[in-house]
């Protein structure tokens, strides 16, 4: 397989264009069973009727793991929305439309979201056991819902399609099933981190969108925080310490 044009760098994996696939081509240390783990999730929802790029193989390229899927070619939204910035809010809505459609459908074969916050918030080291007794309780006390969660749904990770125009959702290493006030949590969160002046406009166009009490996405706040850590990214480690000791909110 020829690695023709590198598309993207992150912390774990570099993104190759190889012809009509995406090769995401995985650091050496990076364990393999996370590899599998994420081409397998996103074998699961390739069928559930969202746009996603499909796995078309997952191999050993030079001894690293890599999971080859459809190419999307376009830019992610994050990129339409530096270079069209007053195009910003339409894309927000784009995105929060994507978000809802997503919360539509399920995929009960899927680890769920309660579980893997649980044993995320369980392993920490950085907080402390009476803080982390508490954000477990509220946890354990939230319900109990079905739908697709992203688990990062952020502006990087939808691409809008050169071919039909339409948003293509993808990196879904971290999809599970749960409550979609969570998700919008988590994405929330992302976006005070990194698109502070969106953050608060996300939410609110979402709670109105799907007549969702504002307090219903806040509660989950200080969880998905703290879930977050797990991430161990120095410069984000100030305010998602001050997300985990908000409040009680009401
Ligand atoms: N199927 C695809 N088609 C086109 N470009 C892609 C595709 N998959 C990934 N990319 C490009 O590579 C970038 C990184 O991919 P992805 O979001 O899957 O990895 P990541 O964010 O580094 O992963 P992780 O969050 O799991 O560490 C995307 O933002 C996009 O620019
Ligand atoms: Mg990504």
């Amino acid at each position: 397989m020829e690695l023709e044009k590198k598309l993207a760098e992150g912390k774990n994996n570099v993104v190759y264009q190889s012809g009509d696939m995406a090769v995401k081509v995985f650091k050496e240390k990076y364990p393999k069973a996370d590899v599998l783990s994420e081409a397998l999730i996103t074998a699961q929802i390739e069928d559930i009727g969202l746009n996603i790029p499909k796995i078309k193989e997952v191999s050993v390229i030079d001894g690293k793991w890599a999971i080859a899927m459809d190419y999307i070619p376009g830019k992610t939204i994050e990129q339409l929305m530096k270079e069209n910035p007053d195009k910003k809010e339409e894309y927000m809505e784009m995105l929060v439309d994507l978000q809802i459609e997503m919360h539509s459908k399920t995929c009960p074969i899927l680890k769920k979201l309660k579980d893997k916050l649980y044993s995320r918030i369980n392993g920490l080291d950085v907080i402390d056991d009476a803080k982390k007794y508490e954000l477990l309780t509220r946890l354990d006390g939230a319900p109990k819902h079905k739908k697709l969660c992203h688990g990062d749904f952020t502006p990087q990770n939808v691409i809008i399609s050169d071919n039909d125009g339409k948003p293509y959702i993808i990196d879904w290493n971290h999809a599970t099933i749960g409550n979609a006030s969570a998700d919008i949590a988590r994405s929330y969160l992302w976006l005070s981190l990194y698109m502070p002046e969106m953050a608060d406009k996300y939410m609110e166009m979402f709670c109105k969108k799907t007549k969702t009490d504002k307090v219903y996405v806040q509660k989950w706040l200080p969880v998905v925080a703290a879930a977050r850590l797990y991430n161990n990214i120095p410069e984000e480690q100030g305010l998602i310490m001050k997300w985990i000791d908000v409040v009680e909110y009401e």
